[in-house]
């Protein structure tokens, strides 16, 4: 335990050095804290604004959109996340991405392209070398560092040099059998990676929504200006409807809605951080489930605010440092009860990648329900003058209950739907 709390404060001491940080003597750092990191990622200059405990491998795939680079075991042993640092093999699940700042990177995606692929892509093509391809780019990657070097290295040697990435397919011998082509064919060493180019602008930030989308995310922070927001396109990871309603008349209510920052104390755990004008705004938001701790950074900007029919459309996007991001698209309408109060009305589009798309849908609709009941009844709340009340952050076991209850819930539809 000493070992790895001397490991984690070394290195933050030696990205503060790093980045002539005047609190260079201070060795540790909050949880949430996000940490500049610059690398060369193929060939091209990349930053990532990342949490000291995110990988190298998350940073690669979830901030830089590099999902090339496959994580299996995510504890050192079967090599699917190889990548080249610094001219050597490395397993990027067991290394920071704060270690390796102003490193250089290569992943799989720099070693060639579909129109020029590197002559060890072309041999496991040639030599049926894969069969799901999970494993492709650990092996490609660490044959890559095997070759360049031992070059001429015998091929009786190389099934147990390759043995440090698994497979669960092949059988290894089409993957041996494409790497003793390649050494054969470059007997003085394996020709370089052929998609690494300089020239080339900087790696866009990751995005949502597929390929195309130009919402850029996880590097938010407090001191940038607007972000440029758009509608995700492709299907949501989870579609919310809430319906609730407050004691509060429809003026009061729409009065709280109509003034964002009043609107913002309402939302249980966020905060406005800045305020660019023409309705778009960076905010902090932290959300708890369990033990999970999420802070997420982000930006908002209301697209449309009807006073005649009372709706409200939000678009948001945010993104936590080490569990992935989230793009929101918040409708809500509110409408006069005849009992003097009024009805709220909420549906929530979430497009979500990285670690947070893991949570399942269930967990995601029971959690933004607790939310918006909460919000619903802050502005109720408000509307009377009084403080919001302080969420209640869900607990392990609600957690827990809620997972199993999804699962009965999907069996019992799963077996009407057979009856
Ligand atoms: S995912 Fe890194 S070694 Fe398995
Ligand atoms: S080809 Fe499937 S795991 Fe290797």
């Amino acid at each position: 335990m000493t070992l790895l709390l001397d490991q984690a404060a070394s290195v933050v001491d030696r990205w503060r050095r790093r980045h002539d940080d005047p609190a260079g003597a201070v060795t540790r750092c909050e949880a949430d804290e996000l940490l500049r990191v610059d690398l060369t990622v193929n060939g091209r200059p990349a930053t990532v604004h990342v949490a000291p405990r995110v990988t190298l491998a998350d940073a690669l795939r979830d901030h830089l959109g590099l999902t090339g680079t496959h994580l299996g075991c995510e504890h050192g042993v079967c090599g699917l996340c190889t990548v080249m640092v610094d001219g050597d093999a490395a397993r990027s699940c067991l290394v920071l991405a704060c270690q390796v700042d102003g490193a250089e990177i290569v992943t799989v995606e720099g070693m060639g392209t579909p129109a020029d692929l590197h002559p060890l892509q072309q041999s496991f093509g040639t030599h049926h070398a894969l069969q799901c391809g999970f494993c492709t780019p650990g092996q490609i990657m660490s044959a890559y560092d095997l070759l360049t070097s031992e070059p001429g290295i015998e091929a009786a040697q190389l099934p147990d040099q390759l043995s440090g990435v698994l497979c669960r397919c092949t059988g290894y011998r089409n993957i041996v059998d494409a790497v003793a082509d390649v050494a054969e064919q470059y007997p003085q060493g394996v020709p370089g990676p052929r998609n690494c180019n300089h020239d080339e602008p900087r790696l866009p930030r990751a995005t949502l929504g597929g390929p195309g989308t130009p919402t850029a995310l996880e590097s938010a922070d407090a001191t940038s200006g607007p972000a440029e927001i758009a509608v995700p396109s492709g299907e949501p990871t989870a579609v919310v409807t809430v319906d609730t309603h407050a004691k509060a008349p429809l003026d009061a209510i729409w009065g709280i809605v109509e003034d964002t920052e009043s609107l913002a104390t309402c939302l249980p755990g966020a905060e406005i951080i800045a305020d660019f004008g023409d309705d778009q705004y960076k905010g902090r938001m932290r959300v708890s489930l369990g033990p999970v701790r999420l802070a997420f950074l982000g930006d908002v900007k209301i697209l449309e605010r009807d006073d005649a029919t009372h709706r409200v459309k939000v678009i948001g996007q945010a993104a936590d440092a080490s569990s992935g991001n989230v793009a929101a698209v918040v409708d809500l309408t509110a409408e006069s009860r005849q009992d003097g109060g009024t009805d709220l009305h909420a549906v929530a589009e979430l497009h979500m990648v990285g670690r947070i798309a893991q949570f399942g849908r269930g967990l995601v609709n029971d959690v933004s329900a607790d939310m918006f009941h909460q919000f619903a009844a802050n502005i109720d709340a408000a509307s009377r003058g009084e403080a919001p009340v302080e969420a209640t952050p869900a607990s392990a076991l609600s957690i827990v209950f809620t997972l199993i209850r999804s699962r009965i819930t999907a069996l019992v539809r799963l077996v009407l739907g057979r009856n």
